[in-house]
């Protein structure tokens, strides 16, 4: 995956299935390293600026360890501190930061700012979610899915809840790129945007299906779910509760789903409401090696992008 230097990941559809797959054999190969107490240093004398508009856990904690870790030292600007199209235009905070760091991650509203980040910049630019996209977390969730079955292609993985969100559009990409089958479970007002669709039915080598029946998630490999309201869309609360009750992950789908079936969901969850207790803490849930693989499939994509991965 030489050929990835100085790129940016701002969603993945600009990536090849073979440039995704070795992504995530990096990643499998620096998480076989952190087990084995190997404490290579690759991040050494580098900076990261890692902005933040919305909140995070996961993702901010995973560039920050990833990087640091390996002896870069991680920025961390929430936009309440930086100037960041207030007082300075986003073309501008870029320029500067390009002049000081070595990669910057930026989380927040509009894609159209991740794109400026890394045209203005010229340094590689990770998205670590917009409205739109959340392109790490897709990572991390297929490498969930190759340790739980060894291998993805060919496999079914549903997706149930809210269709529109940047995890689905994020899943919907990776899915289609690499040869697994992607269903899309949710009402018709959550469903994907047809845009996304076209897109990825175009060069997809298994198939993407959208439909609004739970009872489609039978003869699945993994089960996903993700909140029902996402960070900037609290306003819709009550009306995405009753559209989406219908569609909470609970036992009786999972056993539809089928005996070998894992659950996974990106995390922050609201336990009762699209997943249950009993669901979200059982013997198929792989949600917890799913947040671990952020911290790989991050640290992976830092490496090849910003660093050598011997
Ligand atoms: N899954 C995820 O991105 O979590 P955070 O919002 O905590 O980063
Ligand atoms: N769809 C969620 C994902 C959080 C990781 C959100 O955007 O809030």
């Amino acid at each position: 995956i030489g050929q990835l230097a100085g790129r940016s990941l701002l969603h993945l559809l600009d990536f090849t299935p073979q440039e995704i797959e070795g992504l995530l054999d990096l990643a499998a190969r620096v998480k076989k390293e952190r087990i084995d107490g190997r404490r290579p240093q690759r991040f050494q004398g580098m900076t990261l600026a890692m902005i933040f508009e919305k909140r995070s856990t996961r993702t901010r904690c995973a560039f920050e360890t990833a990087f640091g870790e390996e002896g870069g030292h991680p920025v961390f600007l929430s936009t309440s501190d930086i100037q960041l199209g207030g007082k300075e235009t986003v073309e501008d905070t870029a320029r500067v930061l390009g002049r000081m760091f070595d990669g910057i991650q930026f989380r927040g509203f509009s894609q159209r700012t991740v794109e400026i980040l890394a045209e203005y910049s010229g340094k590689p630019v990770f998205n670590g979610l917009t409205d739109d996209f959340h392109p790490t977390q897709a990572l991390a969730d297929i490498m969930t899915l190759r340790e739980a079955f060894g291998t993805t292609a060919g496999r079914t993985l549903t997706y149930i809840g809210d269709g529109r969100n940047n995890v689905a559009a994020s899943l919907i990409i990776i899915c289609a790129k690499l040869g697994i089958e992607c269903r899309i479970i949710s009402p018709g007002e959550l469903q994907p945007p047809a845009d996304l669709l076209d897109t990825v039915r175009s060069f997809a080598a298994a198939g993407t299906h959208v439909s609004s029946d739970p009872a489609d998630a039978a003869g699945s490999d993994a089960v996903y779910t993700d909140v029902w309201v996402s960070m900037g869309e609290e306003s819709q609360q009550q009306q995405r509760t009753a559209l989406l009750q219908p569609y909470q992950v609970n036992a009786s789908l999972m056993q539809l789903a089928g005996p070998d079936c894992i659950f996974l969901h990106c995390l922050p969850a609201v336990v009762g409401q699209e997943v249950t207790k009993e669901v979200f803490e059982g013997s198929t849930s792989r949600i917890w090696d799913q947040a671990e693989n952020r911290k790989h499939t991050i640290k992976a994509v830092m490496l090849a992008t910003m660093a050598d991965p011997e």
